[in-house]
């Protein structure tokens, strides 16, 4: 199983939980991509597994390098394949627009036929107004919040990975 995550930065946080979930989904091998050094998105169909990882800037935008990035997208057969996106944002100083930009990857994951996997309920910590990846009660991918929430990263990211690999390997 060939599994990658491709995410994007602008002050490292997204990277620091990309390693996590890497290391969690040990003994899965996991490629790291930054979508930065990246100028086309062929690299996608190597993969059985694919997780996008991006952080929401501005007021609910993609962050700078997904936004260079995402119409590679437009030239790469996704269909059938398997997708799962995690977001960072800041729930308390953005709380209308928290994780916005997970919602902007999960439907062109869709719109490129992926099989998009790893919802997130929205646990009772979760403390926000409004959010545009908020689909059905669930979140769109696994949501976090390293600004405000940091100690529910690991067992978030754990839990989440466990329920991937139980959907990827059942
Ligand atoms: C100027 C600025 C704008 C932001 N806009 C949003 C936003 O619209 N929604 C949100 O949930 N978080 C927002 N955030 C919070 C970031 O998403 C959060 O700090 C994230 O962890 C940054 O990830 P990175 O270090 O990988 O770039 C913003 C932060 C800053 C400094």
């Amino acid at each position: 199983m060939r599994v990658a995550i491709y995410f994007g930065t602008t002050s490292g946080s997204t990277l620091h939980v990309a390693e996590m979930i890497r290391d969690a989904l040990q003994p899965m091998s996991v490629d790291l991509l930054d979508v930065a050094t990246l100028d086309n998105a062929h690299s996608m169909t190597d993969y059985d597994l694919l997780i996008w990882g991006a952080p929401t800037w501005g007021y609910g935008d993609l962050q700078d390098d997904w936004e260079d990035f995402i119409d590679h997208l437009d030239d790469v057969d996704l269909s059938g394949l398997p997708v799962a996106l995690f977001g960072l944002g800041d729930q308390y100083g953005y709380g209308e627009v928290f994780v916005d930009a997970m919602r902007i990857l999960h439907d062109k994951a869709q719109a490129r036929g992926a099989r998009i996997l790893g919802y997130w309920p929205i646990d009772e910590h979760y403390d926000f107004e409004h959010s545009l990846a908020v689909i059905d009660d669930h979140f769109c991918g696994l949501a976090l919040d390293e600004d405000n929430q940091s100690e529910f990263t690991d067992a978030r990211v754990a839990t989440w990975c466990r329920q991937l690999q139980a959907v990827v390997f059942p």
